[in-house]
């Protein structure tokens, strides 16, 4: 279908010139001589651009410019009949100004009316094509760029989080509620619990959407980085410091900064991370002067932060500034009634991931899975789910394709599986020997707490920061 464009100009030579060059590129044209005539144009029809002139009799650009932009008329040109009409992605259409000779304030004023463009008479053919081809361009982009965020939101809107718990349902609420403000918001669960799904519900769902969401795990991040990593720094402020870095905090201006296990921040970075939540502004490393910055702040951990606090391991002041909202999600064991919806939305996600034709979990399958205590929460069900839809043979999840641990036989290593096989044969260097027992041991408690993150660490006995920080380095999914 061939684009419309709309040109507005007094002149009768004018409109018959670059109604003839359009014409030629393929565009469906029509032209009027004022801009009353345009607007009536605009409520029948719909037209990709309008070439429209600054001054002219009875209704001139400008004032033609304000009516289409003033909500007015983008009400009356988004009803129900023009959305069902074959354009249904109706949107205003792109205006490009002529301007004549001399008259270039009059073009800037219209820039900042909402202009897309302009072009100064007289001009070449070349010149118009280009620019209406430009507009349109961007138009392209913009459509595809609005798509790509109905998609996120698909994913991360709350309408992604399935839940049948009457807790959950009120918290998702809430999320919904809050998620427009700049609110902290702390979020508390076991690992797998679905905390960082709801930090970017929190993002997404709110004016912040279209902006950055940076998340940082602070367990993972080595100490003496931590701090260039939040602020940034200026060339030069240490042996490393080859260029100017920005921080997290200036990626995710005018966004969201997730702050995962927040529990993990070292006592030193809290002061700084509390400065900068109270002034808005942060300091580059090196820097003199100040950086002010607008960003939402989400945190989340696995820990009791009230008890990290009387214990002496997390200052008061920054507990009671991250604990504005607080969101607790209640491990899944604790509502088990989700377990079947969350199933069937896992198995339509992984069926149709590697196209395997499976339709339901049996019966047998099911009473399984809701007696199953799952201590890896949300995440191990997911994983587990996608295991039973790859082993699954009929047409079913049965029993047998369900992990052992939900069949209630022990996890046991078999034969052949000990420590040896994770050592490179071939090389007796013990740097890499021990990394690859480290990375063997590390899986191995990860499947023994079934995902647990808090609980692998214990069984390592390694703290919970250099755990996360060996996972990110050996790139251990789980
Ligand atoms: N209610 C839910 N609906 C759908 N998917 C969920 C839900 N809760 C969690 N998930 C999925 O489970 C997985 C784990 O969730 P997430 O990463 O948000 O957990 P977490 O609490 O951040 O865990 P950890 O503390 O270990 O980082 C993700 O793949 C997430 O999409
Ligand atoms: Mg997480």
């Amino acid at each position: 279908m061939s684009k419309r464009v709309l040109i507005v100009d007094d002149e009768e030579n004018l409109r018959h010139i670059l109604s003839i060059i359009l014409t030629k590129e393929g565009y469906e044209v029509e032209a009027v001589k004022n801009g009353r005539e345009a607007l009536n144009c605009l409520e029948k029809s719909i037209y990709d651009t309008v070439l429209c002139d600054i001054r002219m009799p009875v209704m001139d650009g400008i004032t033609f410019l304000k009516a289409v932009q003033s909500s007015e008329f983008g009400v009356r040109s988004k009803t129900p009949e023009t959305q069902n009409s074959k354009l249904k992605t109706l949107s205003l259409p792109t205006i490009i100004m002529m301007s004549a000779y001399g008259a270039i304030d009059d073009a800037i004023e219209a820039m900042k009316l909402g202009a897309y463009d302009y072009i100064s008479k007289p001009f070449k053919s070349d010149e118009v094509i280009l620019t209406i081809r430009k507009a349109e361009e961007r138009e392209r982009l913009r459509r595809e760029n609005s798509e790509l965020r109905e998609v996120v939101k698909k994913d991360f809107g709350v309408t992604g989080i399935i839940t049948k718990n009457e807790e959950m349902v009120k918290m998702l609420a809430t999320v919904k509620k809050v998620a427009d403000y700049k609110t902290t918001v702390l979020i508390t669960g076991e690992s797998g619990t679905g905390k960082e799904l709801i930090a970017r519900a929190l993002h997404y769902n709110g004016g912040r959407g279209s902006k950055a969401f940076v998340a940082v795990n602070c367990g993972a991040i080595p100490e003496n980085l931590l701090e260039s990593e939040f602020f940034g720094h200026v060339k030069g402020a240490f042996t490393d410091a080859v260029r100017n870095k920005k921080g997290l905090f200036e990626e995710a201006e005018g966004g969201t900064l997730f702050l995962d296990e927040i529990g993990e921040l070292p006592f030193h970075l809290q002061v700084k991370l509390l400065r900068a939540l109270q002034e808005e502004e942060i300091m580059r490393i090196g820097d003199t002067k100040p950086i002010r910055v607008s960003v939402r702040i989400v945190a989340a951990t696995v820990k009791d932060l009230g008890r990290e606090v009387k214990e002496g391991r997390f200052r008061e002041d920054l507990f009671y500034r991250l604990n504005v909202l607080p969101i607790h999600l209640p491990p899944l064991r604790e509502r088990p009634e989700d377990i079947p919806a969350l199933s069937s939305h896992f198995m339509g996600k992984y069926k149709d991931r590697h196209g395997i034709k499976v339709g339901a979990v049996s019966p047998d399958a099911m009473k399984l899975l809701m007696d199953y205590t799952w201590p890896g929460n949300v995440r191990e069900l997911e994983n587990a789910i996608e295991r039973s839809v790859l082993l699954s043979e009929g047409e079913n999840i049965t029993v047998s394709a369900l992990p052992p641990a939900v069949r209630g036989k022990m996890v046991s290593a078999s034969p052949g599986t000990g420590l040896k096989t994770g050592i490179p044969s071939d090389n007796l260097s013990i740097k890499k020997a021990a990394r690859a027992m480290e990375e063997e041991l590390i899986k191995r408690a990860l499947e023994k707490s079934h995902g647990n993150r808090t609980h692998a660490a214990e069984l390592l006995e390694l703290s919970h920061r250099a755990l996360l920080y060996k996972i990110k380095e050996y790139g251990i999914k789980g």
